[in-house]
């Protein structure tokens, strides 16, 4: 697992940014083949939405070849409601970008049959070639898309119960009322995000620390679904100095020297 940290959480954004269009770029130099990513919702990545979106503007990236599958989406909200994933995914980078509008997929919240639904998201994501790249966040209680405490680290694509601290979490969306907040999801499971090539975590801010230091220090736990990053072979974490607060010094050193070698 790779750390990285910077100062703030615009310096991270922006190098997040860089960094998957990068992984873009190099694969249109050497294939046809599509560009796979897992995108995430919350205000975390907003920022690095936004530089996507001005590097699309400027040339210096396509989404014409990126087919993108997101992690999760509310039961029962319709699409067109400001706080659906839908709509938070159009507003911040779908409508921005050239990404071919037959390559979006995000859960259908109100699919009559989810577990039909959630059976054919799977589906289509091998059908796509699987995930070059999963973009994630964290909630404050390690939750990855929306596997909470306790989700299998085996989990597949599914419909999840919401705690009542994540509905409380988000009531920030919802007029402050976390009995506001749908009381369901559907999420696609951590082995669908651990089954990306490559899985990156955007952590940032005071309240994603403890969160993060046991997820990175402490065992692998379906307590905190981020940890199952620990068993993948290729997973970056980028983080704020504040998000990456709680763990050991000495862990924060590594970080940083690792960092410093590797010229990251
Ligand atoms: C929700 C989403 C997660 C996201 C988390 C953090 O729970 N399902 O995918 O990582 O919120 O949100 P924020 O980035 O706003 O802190």
């Amino acid at each position: 697992m790779k750390i990285i940290i910077r100062n703030n959480a615009k310096e991270a954004s922006l190098w997040a940014a860089h960094y998957i269009a990068k992984k873009i770029n190099d694969k249109a130099k050497i294939t046809d083949k599509p560009f796979v990513i897992g995108l995430c919702t919350g205000s975390t990545p907003i920022e690095t939405y936004a530089e996507l979106i001005r590097m699309v503007k400027a040339g210096e990236v396509s989404f014409k070849n990126v087919i993108s599958f997101n992690m999760d989406e509310y039961v029962g909200l319709p699409e067109s409601h400001p706080e659906s994933y839908h709509s938070f995914m159009h507003k911040y980078l779908f409508d921005h970008i050239d990404e071919p509008a037959e390559n979006i997929h995000i859960l259908n919240g109100n699919a009559k049959d989810p577990e039909a639904e959630c059976a054919a998201y799977e589906k289509a994501i091998v059908d796509a070639g699987g995930f070059d790249f999963f973009l994630g966040g964290i909630g404050e209680d390690g939750h990855i898309a929306f596997n909470e405490p306790f989700s299998s680290l085996q989990s597949r694509t599914r419909v999840v119960t919401l705690t009542q601290d994540t509905r409380e979490v988000n009531a920030r969306f919802f007029d402050g009322d976390p009995s506001k907040v749908p009381a369901q999801a559907m999420s696609v499971g951590v082995a669908t995000v651990l089954s990306a090539k490559q899985v990156m975590i955007l952590a940032y801010g005071p309240k994603k620390a403890r969160a993060l230091a046991s997820a990175i220090e402490g065992p692998m736990s379906h307590y905190n679904t981020v940890s199952a990053l620990q068993n993948h072979p290729d997973g970056i974490i980028v983080c704020d100095e504040a998000a990456i607060g709680e763990v050991k010094v000495n862990s924060y050193r590594y970080f940083k020297a690792v960092e410093a070698a590797e010229n990251l």
